[in-house]
């Protein structure tokens, strides 16, 4: 299997971020959206990032013109029905994945790979309404995705070797450290990173410290680049409420069940960054006020 033509639904957060890294590396990249409006925002999103990777010595601006040509957005599925791999990253939402995948599956060529961006859902559930469940994979990438280093490949009972190992080096195009997961609820990095920041908002609700001083323990005292909680409203605190409710509904362990303080967070939209405040209050630029 020899990915040439890459194909995208979804230009939200994660899908914009695996399109640029994608275009990137070479790829074309058909990039698929619900409505104009919200591919011009994609686009916009994917213009700031590639801009930002210039000022950061990251890229130059040859690299972010020749990266935009090489995208191209569409409201229609049709238009990927030539790509060889695409990659959903769409809403978690189980019942809105399948919907896409059935109608992918009558479109996208029969040879072709597909995957989810899934932080928790079943890939095996995906893979089984369509006819090609071999050719099945998960590519679970990590926000920013043109900045984190990571991308978990995840090979179900159903997956073949050769997909799974063009899934695989197609990581490695971009430029990814790959890690190798099974279809198990967070795979590997959610599985122990949902618990720890659930357990961070659970030490606030305590009042165990305050939510700088709980940030400022795990930034200074353990290196990470930001406290569980500003990550967490980084993250956006419904998609981990949702992951959490995922984790919890499998497992039936408390370890995954979501703090009362989130669950009233997620109903008052307070969603973090994205809504200008979580956690925190933000500004309209997303700096912490
Ligand atoms: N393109 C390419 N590179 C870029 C870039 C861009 N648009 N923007 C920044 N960079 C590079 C910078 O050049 C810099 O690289 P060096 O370290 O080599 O200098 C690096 O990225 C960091 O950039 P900055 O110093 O400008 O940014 P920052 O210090 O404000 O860091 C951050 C921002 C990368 C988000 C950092 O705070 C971080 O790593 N936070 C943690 C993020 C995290 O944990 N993400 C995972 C969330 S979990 C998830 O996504 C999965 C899920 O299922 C929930």
């Amino acid at each position: 299997m020899e990915i040439k033509k890459v194909g995208v639904i979804g230009c939200g957060l994660m899908g914009a971020g695996i399109a640029e890294t994608a275009a990137k590396a070479g790829f074309p990249v058909s990039v698929r959206e619900v409505s104009d409006e919200l591919l011009k925002k994609g686009r916009t999103r994917i213009e700031n990032s590639l801009s930002r990777a210039v000022e950061k010595g990251k890229a130059t601006p040859q690299d972010k013109e020749a990266a935009l040509v090489r995208i191209t957005g569409t409201t229609k599925l049709s238009d990927l029905a030539d790509c060889d791999l695409v990659i959903e990253a769409v809403i978690e939402n189980m019942e809105e994945k399948k919907k896409l995948f059935k109608e992918l599956d009558g479109i996208v060529k029969s040879s072709a790979l597909f995957a989810s961006n899934t932080s928790s859902l079943p890939i095996t559930d995906m893979a089984a309404v369509t006819k090609r469940s071999a050719n099945f994979v998960g590519l679970h990438f990590f926000n920013p995705v043109p900045v984190m280093k990571l991308v978990e490949v995840v090979k179900t009972v159903v997956t073949s070797e050769e997909a799974f190992q063009t899934a695989k080096s197609f990581g490695e195009k971009l430029g990814k450290t790959v890690v190798v997961a099974k279809d198990t609820p967070g795979f590997v990095v959610n599985l122990l990173f949902v618990p720890y920041l659930l357990d961070a908002v659970r030490a606030f609700e305590k009042g165990v410290a305050s939510r700088e001083d709980i940030d400022n323990g795990m930034k200074l005292g353990c290196g990470h680049p930001m406290g569980p909680l500003e990550l967490l409203d980084f993250v956006g605190i419904d998609t981990t409420y949702y992951i959490a409710e995922i984790m919890f509904d499998e497992f039936k362990d408390d370890h995954y069940a979501a703090p009362p303080l989130m669950r009233r967070l997620v109903a008052a939209g307070f969603l973090g960054r994205k809504t200008g405040r979580g956690i925190y209050e933000y500004d309209e630029k997303g700096n912490k006020k």
